[in-house]
């Protein structure tokens, strides 16, 4: 299963690229803002560090980067989509899934711009998602469970489905807003492709009170053995 950083922080992404080895990244309106800089320089800063870095293209390292979301024409989400892709290939233009976003991400999908359909938290949606081409599917996980809704299944209907009708692979499951290492668990259990959170939950998913434990008990062990 893939990790992806979900931050449009460069120096968070950096520390999660050297550190965790991620796979890709993916923003929205909200990681932007908390940025504290304008859109168009987080846009070129994330296209210059993947040129830096060798990661040129969205099959080495994609950046889904959204749309604006105030959009709900297909022909004005699809304009804008274009002008991001062309700032670089590494760009999957993440639209809302609702009936004028599924209709250009099917469009931009034939004109061979890469797209994530994302706020989808069903799988009736994300059957939608998949028939009609994008590369990434978003099921927000997160905002479900906060709510006391338990998602094991919904990824793993989500997973069969596409199994089912051999969408499995093409449009690839990232499960979004994920707040916990249990919930990472539940979507590789389940088979989901990627799962996308911010960089302290994957700290915390690599942290266990064993392990500190242990290495105390290890230490104390080795100053009381004689080298020779
Ligand atoms: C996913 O792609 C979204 O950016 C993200 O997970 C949104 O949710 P959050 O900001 O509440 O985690």
């Amino acid at each position: 299963m893939k990790y992806f950083l979900d931050s449009a922080k460069l120096d968070e992404i950096k520390e999660a690229y050297s550190t965790f080895g991620i796979d890709g990244v993916t923003t929205n309106p909200k990681h932007v803002m908390n940025s504290g800089k304008p859109f168009l320089t987080v846009v070129k800063d994330l296209a210059e560090w993947v040129r830096s870095e060798g990661l040129e293209g969205y099959e080495k390292f994609p950046i889904s980067i959204e749309i604006n979301p105030h959009l709900d024409d297909a022909d004005e989400m699809i304009a804008m989509a274009e002008q991001f892709a062309a700032v670089s290939p590494n760009f999957v233009i993440k639209i809302p899934c609702t009936e004028a976003g599924v209709a250009a991400a099917r469009a931009l999908e034939k004109k061979g711009v890469r797209t994530n359909l994302t706020l989808v938290f069903s799988p009736s949606q994300a059957l939608i998602a998949a028939k009609n081409g994008s590369l990434f599917v978003s099921p927000f996980i997160g905002w479900k469970e906060d709510n006391g809704e338990n998602c094991e299944k919904y990824i793993s209907d989500i997973v069969k489905i596409y199994k089912n009708y051999g969408f499995y692979g093409k449009t690839q499951i990232i499960c979004a807003a994920i707040r916990s290492p249990k919930q990472i668990v539940d979507c590789a259990v389940a088979g989901a492709d990627i799962v996308t959170a911010g960089l302290a939950v994957y700290k915390s998913s690599l942290a266990h009170p064993y392990t500190g434990q242990g290495l105390g008990i290890f230490c104390d062990a080795w100053d009381h053995t004689a080298t020779e």
